[in-house]
């Protein structure tokens, strides 16, 4: 698989400050003005000025010069517009409009740490000591970009877009509802969901177990208790342990941990699941807002505005 991750989400807010603050607070570190790095993946948020919050560009790492070369192909191929820049290829995706750029960059190599002991029945782990997990740490610092999610009216479009031009492959999908595909390893690199109005969903971020996730949420809700939006829970499609909350603009923000891997050689059967599979195993019931954004009459005029034009 020539890809190999997501490099970067360029995304616009109305608020660059505001929602600068939220990221900080995440765990990400602002490296300049709206630009975040991650633990091991460099930098891989950048925030700009918009009127209305969405995606702006998403880079997808590649390993040499020839992967670009099989995108532009593929494009001239599936009639997307390509075109290159400083190096990089950069395909626009044809029901939103966001670009995405593809670029080479080294794959990351994960420093390992150990994982907590766990006690289960029958297995005394960690001796007759406290788990280090009731203490929050210093900070919660997401690894690395690991996915995004937007909403789409066009599901066939867009996820033929990313099969047919940029070869990513199909994990699973929930008919007409949501489409799960991968360039790397992960489960899935981006998600598609149906909606008639198209906006940005979330950015997910990669931490390294479930107590990260509790301890870097809670953190987060010490700060703005109205910044929940979902979790603590287990996705079915992925496998992910999630917890979402809202930065300032609207855009939904995932930390996940244990998403499944599916190995390059691996015989993964990309399957169709029925719709109650599309959202959790278990957690908490499933907010509206997760469905249908508070803001979601906004993006439809800026849609309305942006199709007439
Ligand atoms: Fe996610």
């Amino acid at each position: 698989m020539p890809l190999h991750g997501l490099a970067q989400a360029v995304v616009g807010v109305p608020d660059v400050d505001a929602s600068s603050a939220f990221y900080e607070e995440f765990g990400l570190t602002q490296v300049s003005p709206g630009c975040f790095a991650t633990l091991e993946g460099g930098e891989q948020l950048q925030l700009v000025q918009r009127r209305v919050r969405g995606l702006v560009e998403v880079a997808i790492a590649a390993d040499d010069d020839d992967d670009l070369e099989r995108v532009r192909r593929a494009a001239g191929a599936n009639d997307a517009f390509a075109e290159d820049d400083n190096g990089d290829v950069v395909v626009t995706e044809p029901v939103l409009g966001f670009r995405a750029r593809v670029t080479v960059r080294p794959r990351i190599d994960h420093s390992l740490t150990d994982a907590l002991p766990v006690n289960r029945p029958g297995v005394v782990a960690r001796g007759s000591e406290r788990s280090t997990a009731i203490f929050p740490p210093e900070a919660v610092k997401p690894r690395r970009l690991g996915h995004l999610l937007y909403a789409t009216p066009d599901i066939e479009a867009s996820s033929a877009f990313f099969q047919d031009v940029l070869g990513f492959q199909l994990s699973d999908r929930v008919p007409g509802l949501i489409e799960f595909v991968r360039c790397s390893t992960d489960h899935h690199n981006i998600g598609l969901v149906s909606s008639p109005v198209p906006f940005l969903h979330h950015t997910s971020w990669q931490v390294d177990d479930v107590d990260q996730i509790g301890h870097g949420a809670m953190r987060l809700l010490a700060t703005d208790p109205t910044c929940n939006v979902w979790g603590l829970g287990r996705h079915f499609l992925g496998s992910n342990y999630f917890w979402y909350l809202r930065e300032p603009a609207g855009n939904y923000v995932e930390y996940f941990a244990d998403l499944d891997q599916i190995a390059e050689d691996a015989e993964w059967l990309a399957q169709s699941w029925e719709p109650e599979k599309a959202l959790f195993a278990w957690g908490p019931p499933v907010p509206p807002e997760f469905l249908e954004p508070v803001d979601i009459d906004e993006l439809s005029r800026a849609y309305a505005t942006s199709v007439e034009a």
